[in-house]
């Protein structure tokens, strides 16, 4: 196994910060939160990822890839600049989240999981937010909760992400 990747070390202190959360004979606990610090610098969790922190947490990768392929927070694959998951479970669902998620695949023309060509976006369906009674509810890269989104509401974000997105 060759890794090519070197985390930083901010990432690292982050990692070494929650592992030290658990004893030490529990340190896998920290497993998720490493894969966030990690994805958080590398932007998608790479083969490269899941050995580093395998390696961190002495823990066999394939345990670590698991982890990374059963939520879907973490990107198993390279994303665009925003990614943009909007919730389509039932409650949801019920309150315009269909509608608001079909038209955020004719507008991107691109469907659940995809990249838009220029590589600004990236469209995920995800489960509940914990904010039904808001829906049609969004999360931008993972941090930015966005509520109440009428095709208006989704065209004014697009394009603050695209305005954002050009002077970066
Ligand atoms: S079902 Fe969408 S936020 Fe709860």
């Amino acid at each position: 196994m060759t890794i090519t990747l070197q985390l930083s070390d901010k990432t690292l202190a982050d990692i070494a910060r929650n592992v030290a959360k658990y004893p030490p004979e529990q340190k896998q606990s920290a497993v998720m939160a490493a894969l966030i610090a990690a994805q958080t610098e590398v932007g998608w969790v790479s083969s490269d990822v899941i050995n580093i922190v395998a390696d961190i947490l002495d823990m066999p990768a394939i345990a670590v890839d698991e982890v990374a392929t059963f939520y879907n927070m973490y990107n198993t694959k390279p994303i665009g600049q925003f990614k943009l998951v909007i919730c389509t479970n039932l409650p949801c669902q019920l309150t315009h989240g269909e509608t608001a998620a079909t038209y955020l695949k004719e507008t991107l023309g691109i469907g659940f999981n995809e990249t838009t060509p220029c590589g600004t976006f990236t469209l995920k369906e995800g489960e509940c937010m914990g904010a039904c009674g808001d829906s049609p509810v969004m999360l931008v890269n993972d941090k930015r909760m966005c509520s109440f989104m009428s095709k208006e509401k989704i065209d004014a974000l697009l394009n603050e992400c695209r305005a954002e997105g050009k002077v970066s």
